[in-house]
């Protein structure tokens, strides 16, 4: 199997791999959504089968909470566990500072409620998706469906103002109807190019009537666990304030044993 996955599926497995170590018996867990995220739901459920961890998990969409059921996890609604000790979730892009822009698979509403509910955020990345400055992948910007295209405007108007380079958006599509997130909304992609000041736009663009939330997380993320296709892993921390850095090596070869007992 292992040979059948890319490099950057590799990378994703090897982060994934590594910050599913950092789950304790006993802890209530965010679990993101996307490629990477599904990667630690099937790891955490294999130490759930086979090593008996216990855990509580609250899953960030309907795709993330059916594939936690399946590999085994006990699920429960962040109302239920109304505070998470660990989120552990994928980024599109982050910064030197851990800011983050998120939203690529649609979940970044309940990503980002999830996240700041819990005592630390862990982002589990590929290499690529480090950059000097955001903005090279489009922002996602969650706007419910009534008056969007007046939602959309406002943003466009107020974007003028902001320091990015572009201020084109775009509603996103599934095929010829709009994408719609887990709570109904649609979202609005921003081809911003560069983000000058992400902690500025991400409370300006809430101000929006009709906008429900951005895919900036600022002052959210503690660490970053960032994998490579050898299944070596960089883990920087700067919940200290400064990046204090380590590494681990997983063994690729579990990629062929990680489903057997399911
Ligand atoms: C979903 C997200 C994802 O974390 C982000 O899109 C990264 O996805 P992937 O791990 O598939 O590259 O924010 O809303």
């Amino acid at each position: 199997m292992i040979d059948q996955l890319t490099p950057v599926d590799r990378a994703k497995y090897a982060a994934a791999h590594c910050a599913a170590d950092f789950v304790q018996d006993g802890m209530r867990v965010g679990l993101g959504t996307g490629s990477t995220a599904a990667w630690l739901v099937r790891r955490l459920g294999a130490r759930v089968r086979q090593e008996g961890l216990r855990i509580i998990a609250v899953p960030t969409s309907t795709r993330t909470a059916q594939l936690a059921r399946e590999v085994g996890i006990n699920v429960v609604t962040l109302d239920e566990a109304r505070w998470l000790d660990l989120t552990i979730d994928g980024a599109d892009e982050f910064d030197a500072e851990l800011t983050l822009i998120k939203g690529g698979g649609g979940a970044l509403l309940q990503e980002k409620i999830v996240a700041t509910a819990s005592d630390q955020m862990v982002v589990i990345t590929d290499a690529a998706k480090e950059v000097r400055t955001l903005g090279a992948f489009p922002l996602p910007v969650e706007v419910i469906p009534f008056g969007w295209q007046a939602s959309k405007a406002l943003v466009e108007e107020l974007l003028s103002s902001m320091d990015v380079m572009g201020r084109k958006s775009a509603l996103r599509m599934n095929g010829d109807q709009p994408f719609v997130t887990d709570e109904g909304n649609y979202i609005l992609d921003l081809a911003l190019e560069r983000i000058g000041n992400p902690r500025q736009l991400a409370l300006v663009l809430n101000q929006v009537p009709g906008v429900v939330e951005n895919g900036l997380f600022v002052d959210i993320a503690d660490q970053v666990v960032i994998g490579y296709p050898d299944g070596k892993c960089e883990m920087r921390d700067l919940s200290s304030g400064t990046a204090e850095i380590s590494h681990a090596q997983i063994d690729l070869g579990e990629v062929q044993n990680a489903f057997s007992d399911l």
